[in-house]
């Protein structure tokens, strides 16, 4: 397990209405799955918060079920906070 999967008590808190501010349109863009918040800014896949039809600033986790990269695609992701209600 490596350290930025540890300690998910020190992770930034994003309620769902903050998630959505980061939708990648002049600030940063964000992803939640499964409860944690991920950065695809710097994804070229991901400009303007696009991503084959999804968008960012949401809570993205049954939609990348059935992706080709599926969840595998997250290890790659820096982790910058946790999504709680
Ligand atoms: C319906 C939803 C999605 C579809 C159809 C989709 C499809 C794809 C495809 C076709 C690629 C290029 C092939 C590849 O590099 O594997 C890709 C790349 C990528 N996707 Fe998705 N994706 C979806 C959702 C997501 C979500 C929710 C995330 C992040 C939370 C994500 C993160 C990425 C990243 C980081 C790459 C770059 C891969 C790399 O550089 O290795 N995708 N996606």
């Amino acid at each position: 397990m490596g350290m930025k999967r540890m300690a998910d008590d020190n992770l930034k808190e994003f309620t769902k209405e903050e998630l959505a501010q980061y939708d990648g349109n002049g600030v940063r863009a964000y992803v939640a799955i499964d409860g944690i918040v991920y950065d695809v800014t710097k994804e070229e896949s991901w400009e303007y918060g696009k991503h084959y039809g999804q968008l960012a600033g949401r809570d993205l986790s049954k939609e990348i079920e059935g992706t080709p990269h599926g969840k595998s695609i997250l290890g790659k992701l820096p982790i910058v906070g946790k999504l709680v209600d």
